[in-house]
């Protein structure tokens, strides 16, 4: 229904000249929800844990106080100020019909967290860049998990993004990305590591060189180009997600795997990291094995990082 009114909306405001770019809906070959126990336990390992969803989809400070074994409730609410582009809004993924997810149909649950598509056919911006490449069993135990979250009723703002907004966040496109139907199974494995760092936990994105909107990345896991923000009002501290490398300037050159370990067991350290270290506290020791056997096969890459976090000049 909510698709259907806002295709008429959006039909309206092309011919009005303006509005976002509408693409043809990407198949998800139809991912849909099953009531099964397994499955609905690992879309909620995959929630709060590897895909870091609740650290999005809740408020900052509800973000960032996420700690293992926390499942927040994820009603929206995180805020985006990206000065003259606008203000963007996490929405309420919740099961409520009227202010959630509750009434969108599995396919179009399934569509946005693989593509990064509206069911109106429009670019979903934050999240073709959220999640990796990840697999339809991982889809599917995620809007499976997703259908047994108790509702709350949580009306977020729609984004209010500015012309200049319009015309920079309008050249994203939805993710096209074909997915392996099943995750490598979880064990301590290359695979599986890489698997988690291109896919749900997307190492890739932060610790790589981007081009724009970490869409097309540079140089893989070298670390970013630039520090980030913070994202916590009144931290003037900035954080620059550091080489991963093997190489002797690189994370995985310089640390032990039981270095590597620890710091996933010890979970957010700087308040305003936007690495959601609070939901990889819930990773679980295997998967944190994969990504560090990964990590280890990287070509060793020397980029040195002076300081992970930045204190303002
Ligand atoms: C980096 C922050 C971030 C992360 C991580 C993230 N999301 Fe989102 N998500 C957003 C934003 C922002 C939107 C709004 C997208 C738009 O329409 O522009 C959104 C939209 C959605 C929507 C559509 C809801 C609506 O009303 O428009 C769903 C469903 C969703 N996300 C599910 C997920 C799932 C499942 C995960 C984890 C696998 C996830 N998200 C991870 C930021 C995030
Ligand atoms: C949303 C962006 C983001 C994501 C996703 C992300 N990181 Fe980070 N990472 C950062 C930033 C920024 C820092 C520097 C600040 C800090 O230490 O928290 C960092 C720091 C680190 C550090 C150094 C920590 C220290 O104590 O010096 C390691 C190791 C690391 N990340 C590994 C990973 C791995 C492995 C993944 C995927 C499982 C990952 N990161 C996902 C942004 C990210």
């Amino acid at each position: 229904m909510r698709s259907i009114a806002s295709s008429v909306l959006l039909a309206s405001a092309l011919a009005a000249g303006c509005g976002p770019k509408v693409f043809p809906l990407a198949s998800t070959g139809i991912i849909a929800a099953k009531d099964d126990a397994e499955l609905v336990a690992r879309g909620e390992y995959l929630f709060h844990g590897a895909g870091a969803c609740s650290g999005c989809h809740t408020t900052i400070e509800q973000g960032v106080a996420i700690k293992a074994g926390d499942r927040p409730a994820p009603s929206g609410g995180h805020v985006w100020k990206m000065g003259p582009l606008g203000t963007l809004y996490s929405p309420n993924i919740t099961q409520d019909a009227k202010t959630g997810v509750g009434a969108w149909a599995d396919d179009d649950l399934a569509r946005m967290i693989k593509h990064g598509q509206r069911p109106d056919g429009t670019a979903g911006v934050f999240m073709v860049f959220a999640v990796g490449h990840i697999a339809d069993d991982d889809v599917r135990a995620l809007v499976s998990y997703m259908r047994t979250i108790a509702p709350v009723a949580n009306e977020v703002p729609r984004h209010d993004i500015g012309l200049l907004g319009k015309m920079v966040l309008g050249g994203i496109e939805p993710r096209s990305y074909d997915g392996k139907a099943a995750p490598p199974p979880v064990g301590p494995t290359v695979e599986r590591g890489r698997y988690l760092a291109w896919g749900p936990c997307d190492c890739r994105g932060c610790h790589s060189e981007a081009d724009g909107f970490a869409v097309k990345a540079g140089r893989e896991f070298v670390g970013a180009d630039a520090p980030m923000e913070s994202e916590i009002e009144g931290d003037t501290n900035k954080y620059l997600a550091p080489n991963l490398t093997p190489d002797p300037s690189g994370i995985a050159g310089k640390w032990t795997e039981e270095q590597f370990l620890q710091r996933f067991k010890e979970g957010r350290t700087q308040k305003g990291s936007p690495m959601p270290w609070g939901n990889f506290q819930n990773l679980q020791e295997d998967d944190v094995k994969a990504l560090w056997a990964y990590l280890k096969t990287l070509p060793p890459t020397k980029k040195d990082f002076p300081l992970t976090v930045i204190p303002k000049k």
